[in-house]
């Protein structure tokens, strides 16, 4: 996560279409999650489970390419007038928003893989939605997301903040 020298003033196009695309498919990820975690029935889960993993998963792939991305392509430095702690907390909150994706993405493989799902969905033994409250990584996802969320929040919240109060059209660099 080295800032360039070079002065660019945009990130790169693939970045820029990574980090929508990115954006999209993990809003849509986590929406499916809380609705399968809050479904009643088994059918249900079995249904928003075969959505919901391949889709995060992809989305675990594509962040892995985007920070192939952000390490071969010159990046914006941050503006010189932020403040040393501005420029510390967007620098905390965008490596979050790498790394707590891939973590979901590992805990949910571990789900998979300890309750037995993915071999109920492999041989299509789909009846009874195994109990997975007591799993290690169903704790880690479940505090991971609400983690994810937090960040995804406070991040929209700064593009709000410098777009409507700075004026400073840091939406730009993203666009
Ligand atoms: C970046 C990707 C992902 C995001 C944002 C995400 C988000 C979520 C969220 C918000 C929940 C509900 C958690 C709660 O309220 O406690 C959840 C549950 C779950 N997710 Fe993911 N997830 C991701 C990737 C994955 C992957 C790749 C898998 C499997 C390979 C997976 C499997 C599960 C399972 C099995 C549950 C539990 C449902 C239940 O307890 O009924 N997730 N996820
Ligand atoms: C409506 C939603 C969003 C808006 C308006 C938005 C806006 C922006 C803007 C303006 C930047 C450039 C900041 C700068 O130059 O310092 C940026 C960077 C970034 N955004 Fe977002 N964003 C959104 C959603 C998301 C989501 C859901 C993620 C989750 C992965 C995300 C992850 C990142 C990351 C990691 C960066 C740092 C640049 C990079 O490494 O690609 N953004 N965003």
């Amino acid at each position: 996560m080295s800032n360039h020298p070079l002065p660019v003033t945009k990130y790169s196009r693939p970045a820029r279409w990574l980090h929508w695309s990115i954006a999209a498919l993990l809003i849509l990820t986590f929406a499916l999650g809380v609705f399968l975690d809050n479904s009643s029935t088994d059918s249900l889960k079995f249904l928003l489970i075969k959505f919901h993993a391949p889709l995060g998963t992809l989305v675990g792939v594509l962040v892995l390419v985007r920070t192939y991305f952000a390490f071969k392509h010159p990046r914006p430095l941050p503006d010189p007038n932020w403040s040393a702690l501005v420029k510390w907390a967007s620098k905390v909150t965008h490596i979050l928003l790498y790394v707590l994706p891939l973590a979901l993405v590992i805990s949910g493989i571990g789900i998979m893989a300890l309750s037995g799902l993915s071999e109920m969905l492999i041989t299509g033994q789909t009846q009874n939605w195994p109990a997975l409250n007591e799993l290690l990584p169903r704790t880690g996802h479940g505090v991971t997301s609400k983690l994810l969320l937090a960040a995804i929040v406070l991040h929209i919240a700064a593009a709000i903040y410098h777009q409507r109060i700075a004026k400073d059209n840091i939406l730009d660099r993203m666009r």
